[in-house]
């Protein structure tokens, strides 16, 4: 398995592919709802803890429409569709400011829970490679922009 990030560079939106078929396959519904509980539950108590309601009930929520989304972008039925009416992730993260350094965290604690999976590493890596660029398309602030801003604001 390859867990490397790469860089995004401010403002692009890479093409991307969805996760090949056999990770739902092998995954199964159930080990991708509890992998997205391990995974919230990690997230709350990283550096982007803040981001998130720490209110056991909403994070139950949120956990329920992630595994929504994941199983409709893994190639699964249209469930987030169905109850959001869109499937929009950009959408979604436009109101929340989302650094490189926030999308690493993110993706530092999914690689934490994905490594206790035992799936084959092609379904894997066809995950991780997944995540890995679409959460560049998430990232909305530039942080070496906001220093700039902060140096020049304090003159
Ligand atoms: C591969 C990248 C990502 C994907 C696929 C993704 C997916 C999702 C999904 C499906 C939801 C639930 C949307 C809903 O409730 O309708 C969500 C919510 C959210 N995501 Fe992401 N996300 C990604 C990256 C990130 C990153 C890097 C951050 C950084 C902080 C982030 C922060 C949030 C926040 C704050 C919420 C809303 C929580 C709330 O409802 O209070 N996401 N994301």
């Amino acid at each position: 398995m390859n867990y490397s990030i790469s860089k995004t560079k401010f403002g692009e939106k890479p093409d991307f592919e969805y996760p090949i078929s056999l990770f739902l396959k092998e995954m199964g519904e159930d080990r991708l709802k509890k992998l997205f509980s391990d995974f919230y539950d990690l997230v709350v108590d990283s550096d982007i803890g803040n981001f998130f309601p720490q209110d056991e009930e909403k994070l139950e929520k949120i956990k329920a429409h992630n595994v929504k989304f994941f199983i409709e972008a893994c190639g699964g039925e249209k469930h987030y569709t169905k109850a959001v009416g869109h499937f929009d992730m950009l959408k979604t993260h436009k109101q929340f400011s989302i650094t490189e350094k926030a999308r690493r965290e993110w993706l530092g604690c999914m690689e934490e829970v994905l490594k206790k999976v035992d799936i084959s590493n092609e379904a894997k890596q066809s995950f991780w490679d997944f995540l890995e660029t679409f959460s560049k398309h998430t990232v909305n602030v530039n942080e070496r922009l906001e220093l700039e801003d902060l140096v020049v604001s304090k003159g």
